[in-house]
């Protein structure tokens, strides 16, 4: 397993080139399955959940074809034809690696008829059910079985009519799986309290761009009246936000100024004005965002929320920040229920952070020493690289395959604005 090896207290100073969004990508690539046109998208980051997605989808039947990028750029294009269905069954093996295989479930229920998807089962930052996936698509009219561990949803005409279901809580990957479904629908739905994350602005612009019709896109009420097909296109995926927000937070730890290149401010406000309550200089232009240091690091008290709240998916790298803070923060963690694995590896590197349930208190402390820690699940690992850019002396961070899921070429883009970085294959 490879390690990445950190020679902290560097200043960074650059720009960083923002790559396609891994949480828009893992939606985009499943519309494949709602024609028999060929989908094009580009844009595509080149991350290990990417390519586990194609080899499911290529396990469904679907054919792609993915054109390499030259050196030094970002952003792959892959082709993709769902000519027939060879299978609709997503297995064990397949979901166990990447719970977003069960986005497969909707649009194969749409295309086909019916489909099977093994339960994703928990992960290290939560339960994670997928009850209202499930409940969704039976408000559109599909009939839900649960059996050795597998799920399968069947249109009882071969075609679900629609209908219109209020999510108790607000779920990315539900809101995305009813899209999916509803689009081919026979008639009409209405999704009430639906995610608005900018991953669902994105598939829904796809899935209008391939003719599908959806109203009160970035709302929480959508309005889908389903077509009888849809028809192939060329689609750009969004910017990571999320990786944006990750670089900003290296800037705000080094008391550097990074340009985040691609970053789209109306996206990721709730993050900006976060780093400016920490006192960071945050200059939107046509080209992105530009994060400053500007002296010492204010503390702040900060809630993950649904979007436009401040994302969950950031709370991990805003930690490692906070650390050195002058001062104590508050971090409370809403949507997740474990999401504080990086907490006792901050610690050993001279973080002091106190958790108690879904609050965490965050002690600016005057420095972070390196260390050999452990990488539990993607943000958690990207907390401590920020934490090792900062940290005196070397940090050794293991299991970095959690990382190889999100963050495209990582050392090179933290190289390339003076980082002292590298990754070492182990054996
Ligand atoms: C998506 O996960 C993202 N993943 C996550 O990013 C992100 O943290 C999350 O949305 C919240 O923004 C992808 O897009 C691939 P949810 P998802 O359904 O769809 C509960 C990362 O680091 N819930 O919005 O799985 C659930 O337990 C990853 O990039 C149910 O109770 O998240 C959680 O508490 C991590 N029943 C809350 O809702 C359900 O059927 C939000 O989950 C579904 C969800």
């Amino acid at each position: 397993m490879d390690s990445i090896h950190i020679q902290g207290g560097k200043r960074l100073e650059g720009a960083i080139p923002i790559s396609g969004a891994k949480n828009a990508a893992l939606t985009l690539l499943p519309c494949a399955l709602l024609t028999e046109d060929k989908l094009t998208l580009t844009n595509l980051p080149r991350l290990a959940d990417v390519d586990s997605f194609g080899h499911l989808l290529n396990m469904l039947g679907v054919s792609t074809k993915v054109e390499g990028v030259k050196p030094g750029e970002f952003g792959r294009c892959m082709t993709l034809r769902a000519g027939e269905i060879a299978s609709t069954v997503a297995p064990y093996d397949m979901v166990r690696r990447m719970r977003a295989s069960i986005l497969v479930l909707g649009p194969m229920l749409a295309r086909a008829g019916e489909s099977t998807v093994s339960l994703p089962g928990g992960c290290a930052i939560g339960d994670r059910p997928i009850d209202l996936h499930l409940q969704a698509l039976e408000a559109m009219g599909a009939e839900i079985e649960l059996a050795a561990g597998y799920v399968k949803a069947t249109a009882p005409k071969g075609r679900i009519g629609g209908g219109d279901f209020s999510f108790p809580v607000v779920s990315v990957g539900a809101t995305e799986n009813a899209l999916m479904a509803a689009v081919l629908a026979a008639g009409r739905s209405q999704l009430f309290n639906a995610a608005r994350e900018p991953e669902i602005v994105d598939l829904c612009k796809l899935l209008v761009a391939m003719g599908g019709r959806i109203e009160g896109i970035g709302s929480s009420h959508l309005i889908i009246d389903g077509v009888e097909g849809l028809h192939g296109c060329t689609y750009a995926v969004m910017p990571d936000r999320i990786e944006a927000g990750s670089y900003a937070c290296a800037a705000g730890i080094t008391g550097g100024s990074v340009d985040l290149v691609g970053a789209r401010p109306e996206e990721m406000l709730a993050t900006t004005n976060a780093l400016a309550q920490c006192g960071l200089i945050v200059e939107f232009h046509e080209a992105g965002i530009k994060v400053t240091a500007d002296g010492g690091l204010r503390p702040l008290a900060l809630s993950t929320a649904p979007f436009p709240g401040f994302a969950t998916d950031m709370q991990a790298q805003f930690m490692a920040m906070l650390c050195r803070a002058d001062g104590d923060s508050f971090l409370e963690e809403t949507i997740f229920e474990n999401r504080y694995m990086h907490v006792p590896e901050l610690r050993r590197m001279g973080a002091d952070v106190d958790v108690r349930g879904r609050s965490a208190i965050v002690r600016g402390v005057p420095r972070l020493t390196g260390a050999q820690v452990m990488a539990t699940d993607l943000r958690a690992s990207m907390s401590l690289i920020l934490a090792g850019l900062a940290a005196e002396g070397e940090t050794e961070v293991l299991r970095v395959y959690h990382l190889d899921r999100g963050y495209e070429r990582l050392e090179e883009k933290l190289s390339a604005v003076g980082a002292t970085i590298e990754r070492r294959s182990a054996g």
